[in-house]
């Protein structure tokens, strides 16, 4: 491999050339990122225009004990479903209620992760015609063991009233559920229940593992929420932001088309910009833009689309005086966020009113926010786009080989035009698995073309991000997860190998071999934050059977006849290329680092076979 480290021939790797890709698909944010443990919070699953449906609320007892059904009676005008149970038993009379009362419980999604020593915030609406004296608890999945306790009870809750109870945990379960009995005859309305840990990142909302995870990425921009999502099978299922603003008890939810699944929008317009702004990454806001998958708006009828989307513009970043800025800042976040990318749609651009209504977008959104940079949906590679963008979205799901020798695809692009957001990308099918060694490798080869063509790519990330294994809609994901534990495919950890490109220089380099066809490599030179020093990175997948024997030149000079300072090997492989990570044995495909001062001074650069290796030497 020949390095030339000279200025001239190098090139500035964009700020946020690596980043992530948010969808609410897989449960990612509602029963995954974000906290809340209840599923189905105000009894709104079903939505507005169907039967309401409690699911996955159940009730303890019978029917002869009480009776369980939805109204339209919440004091909350955005979604007015409410529970009323009327509790037929009493224990001060005659019709005594069965051992342990009458109620109702909520298993969360699949379990609620519930951890001896933590404290969880309990929030509900309720009201009843006399007083209540409701248990609440949590217990196991079977609602035997109790793991936190408390009584809520009030002498006159004729209208609804907001309660508060703090609930410690005194023993561990991971599918554990929340419960409400009584013993008490009477009638009793719930609304609004929400359940959260009180040690969420930051306070904001989101579990903190599967948080660190994504921080550990060090992720140049977040686009969100997401991509099919936003379109929606039907326009009126479609991800509306301003559906997912002000107080959560407000938000009326909505059933996501595409993926099947109610979500009560507790991650909202406002909660994936601060997801962005918490993990440093730039957001990148996708709207839908009067298109989904099966209806569309006609140009003439699109401005009050546009409307809404330059009011939520101005949700993120207007002055906290003006209309929807002060929303924003009621909501706890006065400073304006930074929001300078929005995408017009998602692989929308074959449909019929996609251009005509891109362009209304576009005007509108560059005529009020010149600086703010608009992604378009047609492909830009391999013809000029017919209309004005500054990047066009681009994705690839592909097999292993395809996906590896399609490192070239953007050698030959264009330079002058709008450059690419390569904003999915995944092995899948066969190749994948669940997450295989194999897809990581051919994706890193991909990454790697990405990275050596940023003068034409200025974005790229990995999708699916989440999958909750308990709704495995698409796989591979990069991150795998459950209530209480999580693991990264490889194709996670490949991407680590990026996380220090966004900002660095990337050098000419060329690879000289017999066996090139299944090699690429990159180098760049990167700042490490902590000891301020530079550092070249050399990157190289061996996508073929062989081993190979590296030699490395920088400037001509051959790496082993100086012993390189502080050199680090960092290798991605396993036993075998189909090998993936599991909750059994989440490591089994992971970087491993070894340094000069472990291999006594002098260390082999040999590429394993199938395997993708960094080495990092201290310039
Ligand atoms: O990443 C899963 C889906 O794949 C996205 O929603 C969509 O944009 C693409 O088709």
């Amino acid at each position: 491999l020949f390095v030339n480290s000279s200025e001239a021939s190098a090139k500035k790797i964009p700020e946020s050339l690596f980043g992530i890709f948010f969808e609410e698909i897989n449960h990612a944010g509602a029963g995954g990122l974000w906290a809340e443990l209840v599923s189905n919070r105000g009894f709104e699953a079903g939505g507005p225009n169907t039967p309401s449906n409690i699911d996955p609320w159940s009730i303890i007892g019978d029917e002869s004990s009480l009776v369980v059904s939805t109204e339209r009676s919440s004091s909350f005008a955005r979604n007015k479903i409410a529970l009323r149970m009327e509790v037929l038993c009493d224990n001060e009379g005659t019709r005594i209620c069965p051992a342990g009362g009458v109620g109702i419980f909520n298993p969360g999604f699949w379990g609620m992760n519930v951890e001896q020593g933590k404290t969880y915030k309990l929030v509900l609406y309720v009201r009843s015609e006399g007083s209540i004296d409701l248990s609440v608890s949590l217990t196991g999945s079977n609602g035997l063991q109790t793991l936190a306790t408390a009584k809520i009870k009030a002498s006159d809750v004729s209208n609804w009233t907001k309660m508060e109870v703090l609930l410690h945990a005194q023993g561990t379960d991971a599918k554990s559920r929340l419960q409400f009995t009584t013993t008490r005859k009477g009638v009793v309305w719930f609304d609004q229940v929400s359940l959260m840990p009180t040690d969420t990142y930051k306070g904001h909302g989101f579990r903190n593992d599967l948080f660190e995870m994504l921080k550990d990425l060090r992720p140049g921009f977040i686009r969100f929420p997401g991509g099919c999502f936003v379109e929606g099978e039907w326009l009126r299922n479609a991800f509306r932001w301003k559906e997912t603003v002000g107080p959560w008890e407000e938000r009326p939810g909505h059933f996501g088309d595409v993926w099947h699944y109610w979500t009560d929008d507790g991650i909202g317009h406002f909660e994936f910009l601060q997801l962005a702004e918490d993990l440093g990454a730039a957001p990148v806001w996708v709207f839908n833009n009067g298109v989904s998958h099966n209806d569309q708006v006609d140009t003439s009828s699109v401005l009050p689309f546009v409307q809404e989307i330059l009011d939520g513009i101005e949700f993120a970043r207007g002055d906290p005086q003006s209309k929807w800025g002060s929303l924003r800042a009621a909501m706890g976040h006065p400073e304006p966020f930074v929001l300078r990318y929005v995408a017009v749609g998602n692989e929308d651009c074959g449909k019929k009113n996609y251009i005509g209504n891109y362009l209304k977008f576009y005007n509108a959104i560059k005529n009020a926010y010149p600086d703010i940079k608009i992604i378009s949906n047609c492909d830009g590679s391999s013809q000029p786009l017919n209309h004005p963008a500054d990047m066009y979205d681009y994705h690839i799901y592909t097999s292993a080989n395809s996906m590896f020798s399609s490192a070239q695809k953007f050698d030959k692009v264009s330079r002058n035009g709008p450059k690419a957001f390569v904003s999915e990308y995944a092995v899948t099918g066969n190749d994948a698995g669940q997450g295989s060694l194999l897809a990581a490798l051919a994706e890193a080869g991909f990454v790697i073309g990405l990275e050596k063509n940023c003068d034409a790519v200025e974005m790229a990330s990995y999708a699916p991000l989440f999958v909750n294994t308990n709704d495995k809609t698409w796989s591979p994901d990069a991150i795998v997860f459950d209530s209480s534990q999580m693991y990264g495919t490889p194709s996670y950890w490949m991407q680590h190998f990026f996380k220090e490109s966004n900002g660095a220089t990337l050098l000419n380099s060329t690879l000289q071999s017999n066996s090139s066809s299944n090699l690429i490599a990159s180098a760049i030179i990167w700042k490490d934050s902590e000891d301020s020093k530079e550092y070249l990175r050399i990157k190289v997948v061996n996508f073929g059977n062989n081993s190979v024997t590296l030699k490395i030149f920088i400037d001509g000079l051959e790496l082993d006849s100086v012993p390189p300072s502080g050199l680090t090997k960092t290798e991605l492989t396993s036993s075998n290329l189909m090998d993936e990570n599991s909750f059994q044995a989440p490591k089994k495909v992971m970087p491993v680092t070894s340094s000069m001062e472990d291999a006594g001074g002098k260390m082999d650069i040999v590429l394993s076979p199938h395997s993708f290796t960094r080495f990092d030497l201290l310039m």
